[in-house]
């Protein structure tokens, strides 16, 4: 296991990011994608934060926000830097951005299209050692051999170019790519979500392997909660651009308060074909909300078979329900939902 310091690597602070939509010649701005709306949660130094919803609920915005890929609309990401002092990443310049890009690195789903074909896997994996002036020459490839030793490749390989690897091998080729500058915190956004699963569960324990070694917080993006399960310290739960449950995997999986987590936790395949259909389960009925024109009041309102009157014009805030397991349902901890263990009895 990775040593969790308790410290706090990054503080997100009401987080938005509101996309314009335009429309005409003019672009005049006539609404906006809520892709992420006033979301605050914590990443703790060398834990595994998994981060679920259904696709387009702004997993991958709060992704590139931390990353400063985006400038968020509003909100704060508090960077604890290794000397112990704490920054705003949303306030800094671009120029002043830089030493924090070399700390947060990105693995992305699909390695096909996030690797240059024409690059060698020597450029890929060395490219921004090079060009943040950490080797060249002999002492370059030096380095890139031993990190694709790290992630299970052959160095004699790095030569080749990235359509010469299985798809689980350009992952891995990415996963170098990202480590290649000795980041703190890495966000795997779907990483492994388009491989076959027995190559699924291979990169994952790569994954895990190198976090020990490297010392790595990850955020770990995923739609699927099977995913996550067996890797993340903690889960966060998104639900069109708003936080609606946080706490550790074990909580979420045995005491889910939020209802929609709930039928998330129903939709993940039970190994056991016994316990199969079993148990009450709280199936996803109705389309997913659109996150430029929210409902009002709790944004599951329309889909949750517990919904009152109260849930259709106020905002349920994320609240904390127990120590350590936030949720943003009025009635968190006082439904009767079932995690998975009572699923399965
Ligand atoms: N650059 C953008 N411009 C406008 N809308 C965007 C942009 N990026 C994402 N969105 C919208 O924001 C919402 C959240 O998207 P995303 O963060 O990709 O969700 P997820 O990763 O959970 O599937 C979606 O409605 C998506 O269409
Ligand atoms: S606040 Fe109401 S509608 Fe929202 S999840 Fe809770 S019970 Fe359901
Ligand atoms: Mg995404």
């Amino acid at each position: 296991m990775t040593v969790k310091t308790g410290k706090t690597l990054m503080e997100v602070r009401n987080l938005k990011m509101h996309f314009p939509i335009t429309k005409g010649f003019f672009k005049r701005t006539i609404g906006h994608v809520k892709a992420v709306d006033d979301v605050s949660f914590d990443i703790i130094e060398g834990e595994t934060l998994g981060v679920v919803g259904e696709s387009g609920c702004g997993k991958t915005t709060t992704g590139r926000c931390l990353m400063r890929i985006l400038q968020p609309t509003s909100g704060e990401i508090l960077y604890r830097r290794e000397d112990g002092e704490v920054v705003d990443l949303t306030s800094l310049s671009s120029r002043d951005l830089k030493p924090y890009r070399r700390d947060i690195r990105m693995i992305f789903q699909d390695p096909q299209s996030s690797l240059n074909p024409r690059m060698p896997v020597v450029e890929l994996v060395g490219e921004a050692m090079r060009l943040n002036g950490i080797a060249e020459g002999k002492e370059l490839e030096d380095r890139v051999a031993e990190l694709l030793k790290k992630v299970g490749l052959r160095p004699e390989y790095m030569r080749r170019f990235p359509h010469a690897f299985s798809g689980g091998e350009r992952q891995r080729i990415g996963i170098a790519r990202a480590l290649s500058l000795n980041p703190r915190l890495v966000v795997a956004d779907e990483a492994v979500s388009a491989l076959d699963v027995s190559v699924q569960a291979q990169t994952l324990n790569l994954m895990q392997d190198l976090q020990d070694e490297f010392k790595l917080t990850y955020v770990f993006v995923a739609h699927d909660l099977s995913v996550v399960e067996h890797i993340a310290d903690r889960i966060a739960v998104m639900y069109v651009g708003k936080l609606v449950e946080i706490c550790s995997t074990e909580a979420l999986f045995d005491r889910p308060m939020h209802p929609y987590t709930a039928a998330l936790l129903s939709a993940v395949p039970k190994p056991d074909p016994r316990l199969r259909g079993k148990g009450s389960r709280t199936r996803l009925t109705g389309e997913v909300a659109d996150p430029s024109n929210p409902p009002p009041g709790c944004p599951f309102h329309p889909r949750c078979s517990f919904a009152t009157d109260l849930c259709k014009t106020d905002v349920p805030p994320l609240r904390r329900v127990e120590d350590g397991h936030m949720a943003a349902c009025h009635y968190a901890g006082d439904l009767p939902i079932k995690g998975v263990a009572a699923l399965a009895g």
